[in-house]
């Protein structure tokens, strides 16, 4: 499964790049908001980050206007996947939009059927909402295992991006239900890493190294 990581903090997105495990960043408005840049700015800077696919989402609500921004987003770096909304208007611009060769992620997808009309437009991910599902409680996971049934019927070649993440459970139950991708905030990211016993037993291990008094590097 790829990595995701699901902010517009630029530093935090260099941070993880450093580690080689991330695959591609999500942005969304909010997480521009949040940062109080300009959008296209921190996009492009985000683009030159990492060489994986990074989503900027078009504000528009109209199917001409979200492929004119779409358009323009596409321009900015050839690493660019145009986020669209699962309405009429943006399965439109996504049509169009893979017909001109950009890449194109369908947002904010709450039900299968919604995720089997992206894949017909020809979106390159769809993006299931995970948390905000169990908040009103229904049930993400559920969700994930039925689009990957359906696409696994029909060969659909749409990318399964398992995003509104909120825990450590979450990404290891979208990896069992079959999503290609898990967009994951930093802080979960670094969740997945810790585990008292790993911590526990480095503890061990380095105090009964020292009892020895080698060093590795000593005859170097
Ligand atoms: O990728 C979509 C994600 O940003 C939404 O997450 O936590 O706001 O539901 P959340």
């Amino acid at each position: 499964m790829k990595f995701f990581v699901d902010t517009a903090d630029i530093a935090a997105i260099q941070d993880l790049a450093s580690t080689g495990l991330l695959d591609g960043v999500t942005t969304n408005p909010s997480l521009i908001a949040q940062t109080g840049r300009d959008f296209i700015e921190v996009v492009k800077e985000i683009a030159e980050l990492v060489d994986g696919p990074v989503s900027a989402e078009v504000t528009a609500l109209t199917a001409d206007k979200m492929i004119e921004e779409g358009r323009y987003l596409a321009s900015l770096a050839s690493n660019i996947a145009v986020k669209v909304p699962l309405t009429m208007d943006g399965l439109k611009a996504c049509r169009a939009l893979r017909d001109g060769g950009a890449m194109v992620n369908v947002t904010l997808c709450f039900s299968s059927n919604q995720a089997l009309l992206a894949a017909k437009a020809g979106a390159s991910f769809i993006s299931p909402f995970l948390g905000r599902l169990d908040d009103v409680g229904e049930d993400g996971i559920a969700l994930i295992e039925d689009i990957r049934q359906i696409y696994d019927n029909f060969g659909f070649e749409t990318e399964i991006l398992a995003a509104s993440i909120r825990s450590p459970l979450h990404v290891r139950d979208a990896a069992l239900a079959g999503a290609d991708v898990a967009t994951v905030p930093p802080k979960v990211l670094n969740q997945l890493i810790h585990h008292p016993l790993t911590d526990k037993g480095l503890d061990a291990f380095l105090k009964d190294w020292e009892a020895t008094g080698q060093s590795i590097l000593k005859g170097k």
